[in-house]
């Protein structure tokens, strides 16, 4: 499965991303803006429908008076009926029965302005609602682009950067192998060919200086095929999957010790076992290239050396008494990967790394690694 990240389609889906949320701010202040010119006209309204209000019931007041009035009349001359003409009779209820028309009339209409006040009051309030939301949510989608355009970009930027870095190292790493196998066997062999060469044209002529000249060939090739195994060691110790970290490490440090000069105190302590294989290997990177710079660089004569595995953690701690060096200073300008690739594993998997050294006090190397 490949797990390898795509920075530059991931940087593209946060652009995309980005401009998305951007419109969505621009359609949310659009959304606000209008609701703002709702309220204000809501609010003009309503103070146009109060006053009507006012009127209307002062009006529907005097009309209820009046319609009283008429009232009392009807009954004044149903009481004393032959004290009025045919027409007073007429008329008054006739204008009792307008008044009563007007009545009803501007009731309706006081019923409905009510009824328009309450509805306009609440969809101000709604309104209101829905505003102070939109704020909220102009706010927090500012934020959010603010987070993808701002902290994110970094985040992927400085990813890049670390991409650029670990693709660096593997070139270098391979360009050291391929000068090692140069440098090494394969020019050994050249020189196992010229050698094979000159035994043969003087197997018939001098029988002994072939011999010589073939049991010299056997120990080129016994030389060439130690130093090809040691690239291979180096590129992947084959005992580490099938033994462990621990036996492979021994080995290495028993390595060390016939090759240098250097002591190496190598204490374990084992409560676990690591399973993860690549745990295992990274591990074994990180020891390796330790002891890779102590011999390259340190100049010490004496390493103390502890392994722990635990069921949660694996704890390296290194440190050996050579010439150490300026840490910050070599972390900021160093053209060596060593150091960088071992932060930068351990920092993927959530792991600890500490190095400390000052110059002619000899280095210091914690490490911790979940033990996935
Ligand atoms: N144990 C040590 N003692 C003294 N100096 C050290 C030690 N480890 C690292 N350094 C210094 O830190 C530098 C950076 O180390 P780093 O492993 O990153 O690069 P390198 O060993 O120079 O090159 P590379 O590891 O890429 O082959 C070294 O060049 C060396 O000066
Ligand atoms: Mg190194």
């Amino acid at each position: 499965m490949d797990n390898s990240i795509n920075y530059k389609k991931l940087d593209q889906i946060i652009q995309n991303t980005a401009f998305a949320i951007e419109d969505g701010k621009k359609e949310i202040f659009e959304i606000s803006e209008q609701i703002r010119h709702e309220y204000i006209s809501y609010e003009q309204e309503l103070i146009t429908v109060k006053a009507q209000i006012s009127i209307t019931i002062n009006e529907v007041d005097k009309l209820q008076i009046r319609s009283q009035m008429a009232k009392n009349m009807i009954k004044t001359i149903n009481e004393h009926f032959d004290e009025f003409t045919e027409n007073d009779i007429k008329e008054a209820y006739e204008l009792s029965q307008k008044v009563q028309v007007q009545l009803s009339f501007k009731t309706q209409e006081e019923k409905e302005l009510i009824e328009r006040r309450n509805k306009l009051e609440r969809m101000l309030r709604n309104s209101m609602e829905v505003l102070k939301k939109a704020e909220v949510l102009e706010m927090k989608v500012s934020v959010a682009l603010e987070y993808l355009t701002g902290n994110v970009m970094e985040q992927i930027k400085e990813k890049k950067d670390v991409g650029l870095k670990i693709i660096e190292a593997q070139e270098k790493e391979k360009k050291r192998i391929s000068r090692d196998i140069h440098d090494g066997p394969a020019q050994s062999l050249a020189n196992v060919i010229y050698k094979a060469e000159y035994a043969s044209k003087v197997i018939d002529s001098s029988p002994n200086k072939a011999k010589k000249e073939i049991s010299y060939l056997q120990d080129d090739v016994r030389n060439i095929l130690k130093d090809i195994r040691k690239i291979i060691y180096d590129l992947m110790p084959m005992s580490l999957d099938d033994l462990g970290l621990v036996p492979t490490v021994k080995k290495m440090v028993s390595n060390i010790m016939d090759t240098t000069k250097i002591q190496v105190d190598l204490k374990v302590h084992q409560d676990s076992v690591v399973e993860n294989s690549l745990v295992n290997l990274m591990a074994f990177r990180v020891i390796q290239e330790s002891f890779n710079n102590i011999v390259k660089h340190s100049e010490c004569k004496k390493v103390l050396f502890t392994i722990e595995i635990n069921p949660n953690t694996i704890e390296l701690d290194i440190i050996d008494n050579g010439k150490g060096f300026d840490v910050m200073e070599v972390m900021e300008n160093a053209n060596g990967y060593g150091l960088y690739n071992m932060k930068e594993r351990i920092d993927l998997v959530n792991g600890l790394f500490k190095i400390s050294s000052e110059p002619k006090k000899g280095t210091h190397i914690r490490v911790s690694i979940p033990n996935m």
